[in-house]
């Protein structure tokens, strides 16, 4: 009898449990299939990640190296050792990494050096900033590894664009759409979130800061801060790194009396949020493409996104940290343009699962 396929997938922050969800539904359904799951640990927190695993019905990871917060230096480092381990132990036949975060690159290059095939789910985003740590995570990944799943037409070509060949490059569509069309119908009929913050919909803007573009710098985010109060009527559900920065520069408690600022939420509760919200601010990548799924105007708190597609349809507006920009988009950025399907049709995690089965089987 053929052995089993082992397929080792890597995850660490919030964004990565949401875009493996719709993959491990997936390789339920190929018995040939042998799925661990690394947690790295990256983060935490019960509700930036158990609250994920829960909701999201992701399986028990078989291994959570409890890696923790630190500078990126030591936390990309102490993920490399880790799972080298836990690599040289399985002996897997293929890795997986999702996103952009420090566990995708620590698990893509410990991959590289071990001569294992690697697939990374959403390749090819480019900022083109590369004093984010994001940037270099993505670019870094990308030109390791061996199966490019690019979730638009725009990642695709900035992957061609920087010389990879073609064979490697695979236009899937975007996972995260996958889980919002899944889970947007359970959140329907399972989120309590309006009736326990008592608000009805299309009656709050609804906020998100974490970016460290946006946290790390005092006048960056006191404008955002600022600008918040300026408006009022908003939830904003905070990043546990946003309320240390918060409390540090002494904007919190000014901030907490005009806004309802609430700890991050699980995943049901944030997209059933979004769904009602009249507007949305954020500086997160997955927010600004839930936001267009969910059909709600996105005012983006950064001064570029890779998320072009949203912008170029009309959905989305960059305003930076700028107080007058991002005031006058809560009052008048009003799209109305139809929207098209830039990230596919929610069936992401199928092809990715049949590309990987027909090359790990039949090796084409
Ligand atoms: C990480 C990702 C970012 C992603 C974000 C989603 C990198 C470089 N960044 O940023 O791309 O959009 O996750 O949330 O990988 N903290 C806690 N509890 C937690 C996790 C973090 O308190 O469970 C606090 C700690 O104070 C920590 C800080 O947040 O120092 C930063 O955490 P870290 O994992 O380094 O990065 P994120 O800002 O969460």
């Amino acid at each position: 009898m053929r052995k089993k396929i082992k397929i080792i997938t890597v995850v660490g922050a919030r964004p990565n449990f949401i875009k493996v969800a719709p993959l491990f539904e997936e390789f339920k359904k190929h018995k040939k299939i042998n799925p661990i799951l690394i947690h790295t640990g990256q983060h935490y927190d019960y509700e930036m990640s158990q609250a994920f695993f829960d909701g999201l019905k992701i399986p028990k990871p078989n291994y959570n190296l409890e890696i923790g917060s630190a500078l990126h230096g030591k936390q990309t480092g102490k993920t490399i050792i880790e799972l080298e381990k836990v690599y040289l132990k399985e002996k897997p036949d293929l890795i997986v990494v999702v996103g952009d975060v420090n566990s995708t690159l620590a698990g893509a290059l410990v991959a590289a050096k071990l001569h294992m095939p690697i697939a990374h789910i959403e390749a090819g985003l480019r900022s083109y900033k590369k004093t984010m740590p994001e940037e270099v995570n993505r670019v870094l990944t990308d030109h390791i590894s061996d199966f490019l799943f690019c979730p638009t037409k725009t990642a695709e070509w900035n992957l061609k664009k920087e010389g990879i060949k073609k064979e490697v490059l695979y236009n899937v569509g975007d996972i995260m759409y996958d889980a919002f069309l899944y889970n947007i119908k359970i959140a329907q009929k399972k989120s309590e979130i309006l009736e326990r913050l008592k608000i009805k919909p299309k009656s709050y803007y609804l906020a998100t800061v974490h970016r460290a573009e946006n946290t790390n710098n005092k006048k960056k985010l006191k404008n955002i801060a600022d600008s918040f109060c300026g408006i009022g009527n908003i939830i904003f559900p905070c990043h546990p790194r946003t309320e240390k920065y918060l409390k540090q520069y002494k904007l919190w408690k000014r901030l907490k009396q005009r806004v309802k600022v609430i700890k991050s939420l699980k995943y049901l509760d944030m997209l059933w949020l979004e769904k009602n919200a009249k507007k949305i601010l954020t500086d997160s990548g997955g927010v600004q493409k839930e936001t267009y799924f969910a059909k709600a105007p996105c005012i983006t708190l950064r001064d570029e996104t890779e998320w072009v597609e949203t912008v170029k349809s009309g959905w989305n507006i960059l305003v930076g940290d700028d107080k007058q920009k991002i005031i006058k988009a809560v009052k008048k950025f009003n799209p109305k343009k139809p929207q098209y399907k830039y990230f596919g049709d929610g069936k992401t995690a199928k092809r990715i699962v049949k590309i990987l089965v027909n090359f790990l089987q039949n090796g084409k």
